[in-house]
């Protein structure tokens, strides 16, 4: 029987993570986060002074990338490329539009394709990201789009970045949310776009528990939990 896979996809800041996360632990199933694979494909880019628009040297840093995703504190996952600690160095804004900008990239995409599809593992796999439902895991038994304004999800980007010590605008962060959303949704390959099956949730006003419930209610209802 294949592993069964729920997929969380959406715009920056509209509570996936944190939804991936409580379901992954509630259920006891596998967690990824994709989009960690382009931020770190990015990181390891500029870290390295590739030049960012060499669609090839980007591809074959992304194969390359020997990574290790181990569970911390609660809520955080401690990223390790090449043994060391890079959880930090690619949440900072230089690494997201670089990641954002790297996974337009057809190559690099076809490049972590395959890692990607190995995280289901038994007993099951929650998969955070943009295109898990559309192209990644176009099979997934249960896919939730979940969504916020703009405005909603700039406001908690602010707050998480003001929490470590990062200062940006409010105003700033709106414009390049608002600037990512449209590269994310434009691009020709795996744009941002729900899944047809896909449960659209938008999540502006509403509490990350009410979120989960209803994730759990429609998982039941669909039998892949009891
Ligand atoms: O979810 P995130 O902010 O960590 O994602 C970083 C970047 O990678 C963001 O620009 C969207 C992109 N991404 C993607 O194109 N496909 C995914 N499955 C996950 C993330």
């Amino acid at each position: 029987m294949s592993v069964p896979v729920i997929t969380v996809d959406g715009p920056g800041g509209a509570g996936k993570g944190t939804l991936s996360y409580s379901l992954a632990s509630q259920l006891d199933w596998h967690m990824l986060d994709s989009g960690a694979l382009y931020r770190v494909t990015a990181l390891a880019a500029l870290t390295s002074s590739t030049d960012m628009r060499d669609e090839s040297a980007l591809a074959s840093i992304a194969r390359g990338l020997k990574l290790n995703f181990v569970p911390a504190a609660e809520g955080l996952t401690q990223v390790l490329l090449d043994g060391e600690d890079i959880s930090l160095a690619i949440r900072t804004e230089s690494c997201s539009a670089a990641a954002s900008k790297v996974a337009a990239m057809a190559e690099v995409r076809a490049a972590l394709l395959e890692r990607q599809r190995q995280m289901a593992i038994a007993p099951g796999l929650v998969a955070d990201g943009r295109d898990m439902g559309t192209v990644v895991f176009p099979d997934a038994p249960l896919k939730i789009f979940l969504t916020a304004s703009a405005e909603a999800r700039a406001k908690r980007r602010h707050l998480q970045l003001m929490e470590k010590g990062e200062s940006v605008t409010l105003a700033r962060l709106l414009e390049t949310i608002e600037e990512r959303d449209a590269r994310d949704r434009n691009r020709l390959e795996s744009p941002l776009v729900p899944a047809d099956d896909a449960l659209v949730i938008d999540s502006t006003g509403i509490s990350a528990s009410a979120v989960l419930d209803t994730v759990l209610w429609e998982a039941r209802n669909r039998q892949l939990i009891r």
